[in-house]
């Protein structure tokens, strides 16, 4: 249904257009205009016609008709692809579910520009990977972390090869996958042999207190999309950076210009002055107990707090879930589900001041947001008076929350666009495979994956989001510069400034409380 509605809007922008030509008014209003305004008013419109029309045309190949080969889809990405295109080849490649043997695995032509030093949030890649780096990794501990993985995927020579040994739920393994094989196009030949074990279950499982100590074992290397402070689980960016076809959400790059044009829509200013949240509060006993600080008519603690029902919003097209359309607070607010979750980058987007309610797990990018200048943080124990102090603090330091709204729409924007993400997981994989003391083999359940096994026999909006979030071909400059590892004594300084900034709001909260019940 929301496909159908989807690729029905870009059919009326692309026609609306050739329908006004069709109109003798046009004709009249150019008669009345001089010789050179005619030649430049035509010149425009014949730019204008060309470019709608190479849109129509590209939009009908990635519907997928029988008689043509996939290309690329480029009905968001009208960028120039500037480099040499791998072709997507699903004739030959659909009946007989083999890779292309003629796949790029080699790193000719990285000679290139080098680009900026890569955002800090990749420094944590030399503290997750810290437990590995002196001993390197052993095949005994690779086996090892396949006790919960979902997968284990082998890259040897720029190839890559799965084994899978449980699937996991809806697709988050199969966009996990997809998202290692564009890099894996992105980057040929650069990724270093090496084999990961994958668990796409959400918590992490790696306790640090058995690996730690004289006679601790060495912890199994064990990849997955979140971790906390008492795990050793590598965390890796999540399916949904490539799409999530189950609840219509699009690849991060089609959706993170649609939260930037979204945010377009309502300055700040003319926002709804309260904290706004939907989802679903089943997953986990914290989000129940926000729904207790919902407007009614006996309370206001300023928040306005909204059940998604996904059963309800697949029947309906998910008119009433479209992420773009929800940068209509001055405040949103985060909370984690079950563990973290996928929704705090689209929150972040949106230009509102975000209340993060005390989080317990982190993600990839989450250890480069900075409390009061990235978001406000909240109480996990006493959120209704939080959020409440929050938001009026918000619409009494009007400036100052927009500031804050403003520079964690501008990380998202910026440190966090497809570029970085491909960044970080190859700086990862290749910190990761560098560690390894021996060449990974291929066991007989191992088969070849390939950007053509997945997406030939995909359908609907899978085979879409595919389509949508392929990459083209090699990068035409290299990954970003790794920033160095902190020394001890700054990590210990930058996590004692973040406690600190939070303590300070609790205390202002705190004093703001106690004058409150004086009155
Ligand atoms: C792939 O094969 C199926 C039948 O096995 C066919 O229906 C489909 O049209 C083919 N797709 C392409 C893109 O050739
Ligand atoms: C919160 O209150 C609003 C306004 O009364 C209501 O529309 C909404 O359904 C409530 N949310 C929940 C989760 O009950
Ligand atoms: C920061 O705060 C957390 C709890 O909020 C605590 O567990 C941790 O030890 C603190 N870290 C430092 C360096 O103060």
């Amino acid at each position: 249904m929301g496909e159908k509605n989807i690729m029905l809007e870009h059919e009326n922008n692309g026609w609306g257009l050739f329908r006004h030509f069709k109109y003798g008014i046009w004709w009249q209003f150019i008669k009345t205009l001089s010789r050179s305004t005619v030649v430049v008013v035509f010149s425009v419109a014949l730019i204008v016609a060309l470019f709608y029309t190479r849109m129509l045309d590209t939009h009908v190949l990635s519907r997928g008709s029988s008689t043509k080969p996939l290309l690329t889809s480029k009905i968001y990405d009208t960028r120039p692809f500037l480099g040499h295109e791998i072709p997507l080849d699903c004739h030959t490649h659909n009946l007989t579910k083999s890779c292309p043997t003629n796949y790029p695995t080699t790193k000719d032509n990285y000679d290139l520009p080098s680009s900026a030093t890569c955002p800090e949030y990749f420094r944590w890649i030399h503290e997750d990977l810290r437990p590995w780096a002196h001993k390197g990794i052993t095949k005994e501990m690779v086996d090892r972390a396949k006790k919960t993985a979902n997968f284990k995927l082998v890259i040897l020579n720029g190839k890559a090869y799965l084994e899978t040994y449980e699937k996991s739920f809806q697709t988050r393994d199969t966009f996990t996958l997809w998202g290692i094989l564009q890099l894996l196009r992105r980057y040929p030949g650069m990724v270093p042999d090496m084999e990961l074990m994958f668990d796409c279950v959400d918590w992490p499982v790696v306790p640090r207190d058995h690996y730690i100590g004289p006679n601790a074992k060495d912890p199994p290397p064990l990849f997955r999309y979140c971790g906390n402070d008492v795990t050793m689980d590598l965390v890796f960016p999540d399916w949904s950076f490539w799409g999530w076809p189950e609840v219509n959400i699009k690849p991060w790059e089609i959706l993170m210009r649609e939260l930037k044009e979204g945010n377009s829509r309502t300055s700040w200013l003319n926002r709804e002055p309260y904290g706004y949240w939907k989802g679903n509060p089943a997953v986990a006993q914290t989000r129940q107990d926000l729904m207790k600080c919902n407007v009614s008519d006996k309370q206001e603690w300023n928040a306005r707090l909204y059940r998604q029902d996904w059963g309800k919003e697949s029947k309906q097209g998910y008119k009433q879930s479209d992420l773009a359309s929800q940068c209509t607070h001055r405040y949103k607010v985060y909370i984690e589900g079950s563990a973290w979750s996928v929704s705090e980058k689209y929150i972040l987007a949106c230009d509102s001041m975000t209340l993060i309610v005390k989080p317990h797990y982190y993600d990839f990018f989450t250890r480069g947001l900075n409390p009061l200048h990235h978001y406000w943080p909240i109480k996990e124990n006493d959120k209704c008076k939080s959020i409440k102090f929050a938001v009026d603090w918000g619409n009494t330091h009007k400036e100052k929350a927009q500031n804050i709204g403003k520079a964690a729409s501008n990380f998202i924007q910026e440190e966090l666009k497809m570029d970085y993400v491909y960044d970080y997981m190859f700086h990862l994989l290749n910190s990761y495979g560098k560690l390894f003391t021996y060449t990974p083999t291929l066991s007989p359940e191992a088969t070849e994956l390939c950007v053509e096994s997945m997406v030939c026999k995909a359908e609907g909006r899978e085979k879409k989001f595919m389509m949508e979030s392929l990459v083209k071909g090699p990068s035409n400059t290299k990954p970003c510069t790794m920033p160095p590892p902190y020394d001890p004594a700054s990590l210990l300084a930058q996590i004692k400034g973040k406690n600190s900034s939070i303590q300070e709001v609790e205390l202002w909260e705190k004093s703001h409380w106690d004058q409150n019940m004086k009155s």
